[in-house]
C-alpha cells in the first residue's frame, strides 16, 4: 500500500465531494486508488511509482512517465470509450473516470461479452489512431474494461505514442512508420477477439490475429531474453504476481519478534 499521506482521503472535483473507497491495483510501478461521491460515481487515482525498495531515487522518472500519460490521455479524452480525463493529483498523480464494469482479464471467456463487443472496441481503437495515438499496450487484458452496460473502454496510456499532428515534412516521414505501428494494435485486438468470440472470427480477422514479422522480431530479441533474466529471478509469475508475494514476505518480517 501506499503511504497513505501520498495521497488524499477525499477531495472536491467539479464541486462535488469523493472519499477515498479502496485500492484497485498496487503493483512495482503504479497505484490504482477509487474515490466514490454519495451518488456512487467514482474516480481512479493512478499514482505512478517505483514501488521497491530504493524506489524513491527513480521518482523524477516516474513523475515524467506520470505527466507522459496525462498528455497523451489529454489527446483522446473527449472520445468515446475512454474514461473523461479529471485533475492532476501532485507531480506524479491524475484522475480519471472509474468505470464500474470489468477488465477482460476479469471477464470468463464465454458469453459474458456483447456480440458487437470487439467491433465497438475497435472503433474506439481507430478513433485514438486517428488522433495519432499508437496504444501500445493492448496485449494486456486489464487494459480493455467491458462496463456494466456492455460497452467497451480503453485505459492506461503510460507507454502509448503520440505522434506529432500536422502535414509537414516531418509528420509526412513519420506516417509510413506510424501506420505500420498501429496494425500491432489490430493484432492485440483480433488476438483478444480470437480467445474471447473465435466462433465469430471472419476469415480476415483470423489471418490479422496472427504473428506479424514485426511482431515476431520483438519477440526474439526483447520480450523472450526479457522473460528469461525474469524466470532465473522469480520461476513464476507475472509483475502483479511477484508484488504480492514480495508483500507477503514483507508482511511476515513484520511480525517476526
Ligand atoms: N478508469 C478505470 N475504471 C475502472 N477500473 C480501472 C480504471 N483505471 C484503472 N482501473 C483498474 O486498475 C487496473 C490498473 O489500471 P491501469 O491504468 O491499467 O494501470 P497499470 O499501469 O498499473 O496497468 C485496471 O486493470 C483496472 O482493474
Ligand atoms: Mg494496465
Amino acid at each position: 500500500m501506499a503511504e497513505p499521506r501520498s495521497y488524499p482521503q477525499e477531495l472536491l472535483i467539479d464541486d462535488k465531494l469523493y472519499h477515498y473507497a479502496r485500492v484497485l491495483k498496487d503493483d512495482f510501478f503504479s497505484i490504482n486508488l477509487l474515490y466514490q461521491n454519495v451518488e456512487g460515481e467514482g474516480y481512479v487515482l493512478k499514482l505512478s511509482d517505483f514501488r521497491f525498495v530504493g524506489g524513491w531515487i527513480f521518482r523524477p522518472l516516474a513523475c515524467l512517465i506520470s505527466h507522459h500519460e496525462y498528455r497523451v490521455y489529454q489527446r483522446v479524452a473527449n472520445l468515446e470509450g475512454i474514461p473523461t480525463l479529471g485533475p492532476r493529483w501532485g507531480w506524479r498523480g491524475y484522475f480519471h473516470r472509474y468505470i464500474e464494469g470489468k477488465t477482460l482479464h476479469e471477464v470468463t471467456p464465454h458469453g459474458e461479452l456483447p456480440e458487437n463487443f470487439f467491433d465497438r472496441l475497435k472503433n474506439v481503437i481507430q478513433a485514438v489512431h486517428a488522433r495519432k495515438v499508437f496504444y501500445v499496450d493492448l496485449n494486456k487484458q486489464g487494459n480493455v474494461i467491458c462496463s456494466t452496460e456492455g460497452d467497451p473502454y480503453l485505459i492506461d496510456f503510460q507507454i502509448s505514442l503520440a505522434f506529432p499532428i500536422g502535414a509537414g515534412w516531418w509528420e509526412r516521414r513519420l506516417n509510413p512508420i506510424f501506420n505500420r505501428l498501429i496494425q500491432e494494435d489490430l493484432y492485440h485486438l483480433y488476438k483478444h477477439k480470437k480467445s474471447f468470440q473465435l466462433q465469430q472470427m471472419t476469415e480476415e480477422e483470423l489471418q490479422l490475429a496472427k504473428r506479424s514479422k514485426l511482431n515476431e522480431r520483438y519477440s526474439r530479441y526483447f520480450s523472450r531474453p526479457y522473460l528469461r533474466v525474469k524466470r532465473l529471478l522469480y520461476p513464476h509469475g507475472s509483475n502483479e504476481i511477484i508484488w504480492y508475494k514480495w508483500k507477503k514476505m514483507k508482511d511476515k518480517s513484520i511480525q517476526m519478534p
